[in-house]
């Protein structure tokens, strides 16, 4: 069934283990096809979008084996360098396969990737810097061609700090003559886990200017090696702020708290206490969330945008009004409607959503548009009375392993 069907207003109480990140696999997975060898990469999450990726790998010729939460591939006798659209157009991570097969094959072929409706999300700045180390690009409807004689380093400057774009930088230096070196570069912890990866297998990239400047020095081979993937920050972040909807305390296994320093600011301004430890943190919601008067939606450090959805989920609830400002993509607020129809009283205006904090939300029927949004209606439901449906949870489970069995371990009834 494509449905979620949540029982809420009970206050959560238990302990879960974050899954791997999908937002840190994706790129690295592409990365494995620029290793002459067999990359083992662990703590692997089983969500739909890896499956497209290793679909997209296999489909170049490497060989993959999935069990246990851990994928091993063997790139050694890749040989494609079409991607199938069908793969392609289901998510728009799959463009940073662009800079690895460049890389490994110095021709690609491509349709324009797709993913979830939450903007435009053009890929201009990759295209930019692929055309600055020596790629010729030619498009022939949804179709681009890429190749080159030799990638070749060149200074990169990112217009914004993207982090695909930077991730297709990275992809394309590190086999690439000569040194590469990206300006305004995303600093995301998912860029670190990319860079710790490819490190490992032997590549050369030193992070300045606390990241924002890498600098990639071209080796002439990468070889296998074991890398584990890092927990996923959006995942732990999602259940913090279901936590602080519906109420009660958690307990997030393997969850990395400097990766969710901004969000734990705003938690703690909403009046949540948490407490950071080796393995993990734990949150105590208060009886009821104290407004934030303005929050934006910022790169990495600030404020993720993958987190804003989860949020207005929780400051629905809140004493009071809130001010939540969106500046990295257009158009994500597809979640507010369905929250306006559980009884939220919540209005878009422009880049920005004003929340009036109400007592309580009711289930109802409501549908997921994208992944994050479909999160937080989960969230949401988990603090609403009554019973909510959730459709469309083939979006969910784009970024989520297994969100039942999450919220069932959180104490959620679900
Ligand atoms: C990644 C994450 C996504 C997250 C986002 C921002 C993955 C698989 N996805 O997406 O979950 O929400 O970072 O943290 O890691 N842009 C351009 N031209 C470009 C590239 C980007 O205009 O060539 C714009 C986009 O439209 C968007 C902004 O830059 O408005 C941010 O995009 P970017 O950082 O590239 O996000 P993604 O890598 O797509």
């Amino acid at each position: 069934m494509d449905s979620i069907h949540i029982c809420g207003g009970y206050p959560l109480s238990g302990e879960t283990r974050i899954q791997g990140s999908k937002n840190a696999v994706l790129p690295i997975l592409a990365a494995t096809v620029l290793v002459d060898g067999v990359s083992t990469l662990d703590n692997c999450p089983d969500i739909a979008d890896v499956q497209c990726m290793v679909r997209l790998l296999q489909s170049v010729g490497c060989v993959v084996e999935w069990e246990n939460g851990q994928i091993r591939v063997d790139a050694r006798h890749i040989g494609g360098i079409s991607l199938p659209q069908k793969y392609v157009s289901r998510m728009r991570s799959s463009v940073v396969m662009m800079g690895a097969i460049l890389g490994r094959m110095g021709r690609v072929t491509i349709s324009y990737p797709g993913g979830c409706v939450i903007g435009k999300r053009p890929i201009d700045m990759h295209l930019e810097a692929f055309a600055r180390m020596g790629v010729a690009l030619s498009e022939e409807g949804n179709t681009l061609t890429a190749w080159t004689r030799g990638l070749s380093g060149n200074t990169v400057t990112l217009a914004f700090p993207s982090v695909g774009a930077t991730e297709n930088v990275i992809l394309a230096g590190v086999l690439a003559e000569g040194e590469t070196l990206i300006r305004n570069a995303a600093r995301e912890p998912e860029i670190e886990a990319l860079c710790g990866f490819l490190k490992c297998a032997g590549a050369d990239i030193q992070k300045e200017a606390g990241g924002s400047m890498l600098r990639i020095r071209g080796v002439s081979r990468l070889s296998g090696c074991r890398y584990r993937v890092p927990a996923d920050r959006i995942v732990a972040g999602t259940y913090l702020l279901g936590c602080m909807a519906a109420g009660g305390s958690v307990c997030l296994k393997g969850a990395d708290s400097d990766a969710l320093s901004a969000v734990l600011a705003v938690i703690a301004g909403m009046g949540g206490k948490y407490q950071c430890g080796q393995d993990g943190i734990t949150l105590t919601a208060p009886e009821r969330v104290q407004a934030i008067s303005y929050v934006k939606t910022e790169v990495y450090p600030g404020y993720p945008t993958d987190l804003q959805s989860q949020l207005l989920a929780a400051l629905a609830l809140a004493d009071g009004e809130s001010i939540v400002e969106e500046t990295v993509f257009e158009n994500r607020f597809r979640v507010v409607p369905e929250l306006v129809r559980m009884g939220a009283c919540m209005e878009t205006e422009k880049n920005r959503v004003i929340i009036r904090g109400v007592r309580a939300l009711y289930g109802k029927k409501v549908a997921a548009e994208e992944l994050r949004g479909g999160a937080a209606l989960c969230m949401a439901a988990l603090a609403a009375q009554g019973d909510t449906h959730i459709a469309n949870r083939h979006f969910i489970d784009r970024g989520y392993q297994a969100i039942e069995q999450d919220i069932r371990n959180l104490g959620g009834r679900i």
